[in-house]
């Protein structure tokens, strides 16, 4: 067992390669006012893979941009993690895709890494991280580094309100010993239960309820907290430079963010301050019932939301992690991953010395399970932002009219065999080649 700091040691994204804009195109064809997106969702565009695209060519590139940066050979990677909610095959993991991607660009191979794929809905990206740290912690990993690759094409039914929030993106991390980005803590909290609110039984597009979805959220996310205070002590705001969470879109953080906010003010100097202006949080014990309870405690959070000082630590905290998601729409397993970069990358651009700053990050998936852990930003945090080509990418997206929506959605349901024609030109990529014998996808990289 090593006792050595392990965590992130540096990230890649891969953005899927059209884009779908929700005022200007999906909005108007909905027959929508755009503000349900942009305000309500807090949406302004959907990433979605081009027809050559998938979740092995969008992880298999975000991992050798990876690789490729950090001067890796196959022989530094001792296990290759997929976390994914849009695997097309029971049995062979997406990471062995990837790994045989990557072995038509680099000279050595991955026979001696361990694969594997986890699932649990979007949660599976943090724990496919957690699984890292547990066997480099070990002291398990003869020196090597594991990549993990959380890679979604996260499409909704035509017409499911899901629809809006789609997207479709990987990230490629590498963890590592003595890591160039964040630090990850021992400590965690888990809030975890069978819930019936998102699920893809057998089929491509999901069964939700959404709005279901939300309170299921809300309500684990809650739990994870409570349960990570008992093992990392009590939180309070001024602990915590961001807040990176799951995001399926940005109005669903911002509800989390208020109740998160009325938890960790509770009996401190902060809660006396807004006392004068809002009165004091309600207590339990002070009611006849749970609904008179449950009643003033929602009063309590609608005045909490409208002050300055939540408002304050909203812009600072939650704001800049969700820069990002706004124009990408959810990547599902990558989602809170992408809040990490968002976050971090807002305080390069102001300039800000965050080393050593804590993250206070809130993972999520449905079916239903929430984790809370803690993150350290690491000394060279600044160049692993600056590493990033994310916004060429997402101002390189091909911007899709409705009837070509249309088409590419449909491309993506993987029961059907497609005839629609590429958007976008292939350029240093890995890129989906076809079936071979045995029903395999097959792959080739483009020069
Ligand atoms: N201007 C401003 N705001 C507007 C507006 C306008 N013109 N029109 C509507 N709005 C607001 C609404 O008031 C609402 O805000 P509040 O929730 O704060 O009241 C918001 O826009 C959305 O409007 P609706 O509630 O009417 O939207 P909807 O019912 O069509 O869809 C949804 C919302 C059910 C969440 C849907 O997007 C959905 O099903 N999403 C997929 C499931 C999901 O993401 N759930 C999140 C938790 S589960 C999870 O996190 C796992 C995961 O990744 C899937």
């Amino acid at each position: 067992m090593t006792d050595t700091s392990v965590g992130i040691d540096a990230v890649e994204i891969h953005a899927g390669k059209l884009k779908l804009d929700l005022a200007e195109t999906f909005a108007p064809a909905m027959g929508d006012d755009p503000g349900k997106y942009t305000k309500g969702l807090g949406l302004y565009a959907s990433s979605l893979p081009d027809t050559y695209e998938d979740i092995v060519t969008m992880g298999a590139n975000a991992a050798h941009r990876l690789m490729e940066r950090k001067g890796l050979e196959p022989e530094d990677i001792g296990r290759i993690d997929v976390a994914t909610e849009s695997a097309f095959d029971h049995s062979k993991p997406v990471s062995t895709y990837i790994a045989g991607c990557l072995e038509q660009v680099f000279e050595g191979d991955f026979h001696h890494a361990n694969k594997g794929e986890r699932k649990f809905a979007c949660v599976s990206g943090t724990q496919s991280v957690d699984d890292a740290y547990n066997w480099i912690r070990a002291g398990r990993n003869r020196g090597r580094a594991a990549l993990v690759v959380a890679t979604d094409t996260a499409l909704y039914a035509r017409d499911d309100p899901g629809e809006a929030t789609q997207g479709a993106g990987a990230v490629a991390m590498l963890i590592d010993e003595d890591p160039d980005f964040v630090e990850l803590s021992t400590e965690q909290g888990y809030g975890s239960a069978d819930e019936t609110d998102f699920l893809k039984p057998q089929q491509q597009f999901p069964s939700v309820d959404g709005k279901r979805s939300v309170n299921v959220y809300l309500a684990r996310m809650r739990e994870a907290l409570v349960d990570y205070e008992s093992v990392g002590g009590d939180i309070h705001p001024d602990d915590f430079r961001l807040g990176p969470f799951h995001t399926p879109f940005p109005g669903m953080v911002r509800k989390a963010a208020v109740l998160a906010y009325r938890h960790i003010t509770r009996d401190t100097e902060i809660e006396e301050e807004l006392a004068e202006e809002i009165g004091r949080q309600p207590r339990p014990e002070a009611f006849d019932d749970e609904e008179a309870y449950t009643e003033a405690l929602g009063e309590y959070t609608d005045a909490l939301k409208d002050t300055d000082h939540y408002q304050g630590w909203y812009d600072r905290t939650i704001d800049p992690t969700l820069d990002l998601s706004r124009e990408v729409g959810n990547w599902y397993t990558g989602s809170v991953h992408v809040a990490r970069v968002s976050g971090i990358r807002s305080l390069v651009e102001d300039g800000e010395d965050a080393e050593g700053e804590k993250l206070l990050v809130g993972s999520y998936g449905s079916g239903a399970q929430a984790e809370i852990h803690v993150e350290t930003i690491q000394e060279n945090y600044e160049s692993e932002i600056e590493a990033l080509n994310v916004d060429e990418q997402l101002a390189a997206r091909y911007d899709l009219s409705f009837d070509e929506y249309e088409d590419v959605h449909d491309a993506h349901n993987f029961d059907e065999e497609t005839s629609v024609e590429e958007f976008t030109a292939p350029d240093g990529e890995f890129v989906f080649d076809g079936w071979g014998r045995m029903g395999e996808r097959k792959y080739r990289y483009v020069e």
